[in-house]
């Protein structure tokens, strides 16, 4: 459980936050540039932070709806994307309202799913994240790798910026969650910047969800 406040604290003022960056991450421009998502589909970003992923998307003729439990990082994310002509529909709340979504053709969480600890909430989220997705929907994870060594071993380790627990999943912890409901596309170990200079190390897996 993060400390409460955490999150405020380090989204104190616009584009501050260890993992903000302006531009939207290579391997998710792979992804649109791939034709792998279904052109000008429906689509969900989970935990957006200040919303450059979404604000990309949206920019690539997808319509996108994006929520955070940060009311500063969505307040952000609405000021970004008003410089732009660009429309996200961005609310305040938290995983759980992934519920509230239904035929979906593109879901994805960058940086978010390693946040879920506790085993039975990771299957009862990536259930929810399959149940909004329509048949054919597909699903990107993005979250840290237990297969490197970093900031310690084993599948509970807290970063300094949180000083909370995340799960580091291997990929086999990662496909024994999503096997079930997801056939996987693609999987790659990618890094991930953070601010100062650090590159942590991710599992970026792709899926398709099951007929
Ligand atoms: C590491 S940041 C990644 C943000 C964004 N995806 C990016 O890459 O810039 C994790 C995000 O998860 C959000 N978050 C934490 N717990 C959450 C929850 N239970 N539901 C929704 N968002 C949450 C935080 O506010 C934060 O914006």
């Amino acid at each position: 459980m993060d400390a409460p406040g955490v999150y405020k604290d380090i989204y104190s003022s616009m584009g501050s936050a260890p993992w903000t960056y302006a531009e939207p991450h290579t391997e998710l421009v792979q992804l649109v540039n791939s034709g792998n998502l279904r052109s000008e589909g429906k689509v969900l970003e989970i935990a957006c932070g200040e919303g450059t992923h979404a604000i990309f998307l949206a920019s690539r003729g997808f319509k996108v709806s994006a929520f955070d439990s940060s009311t500063n990082a969505i307040d952000y994310a609405k000021i970004n994307a008003s410089s732009t002509e660009h429309l996200v529909d961005f609310t305040v709340a938290d995983h759980k309202k992934v519920s509230d979504f239904r035929d979906l053709d593109f879901i994805f969480d960058w940086r978010f799913l390693h946040i879920l600890t506790d085993e039975t909430e990771r299957q009862q989220y990536i259930d929810s994240v399959a149940q909004a997705l329509a048949p054919n929907g597909k699903y990107l994870s993005v979250a840290f790798s237990g297969d490197k060594e970093y900031w310690g071993t084993g599948t509970l380790r807290s970063p300094p910026t949180v000083n909370a627990p995340r799960y580091w999943a291997t990929l086999s912890q990662m496909k024994t969650l999503l096997t079930p409901k997801f056939e996987v596309v693609e999987e790659k170990l990618i890094t991930t910047p953070q601010k100062p200079d650090l590159e942590i190390p991710c599992y970026f897996i792709f899926c398709n969800k099951r007929s």
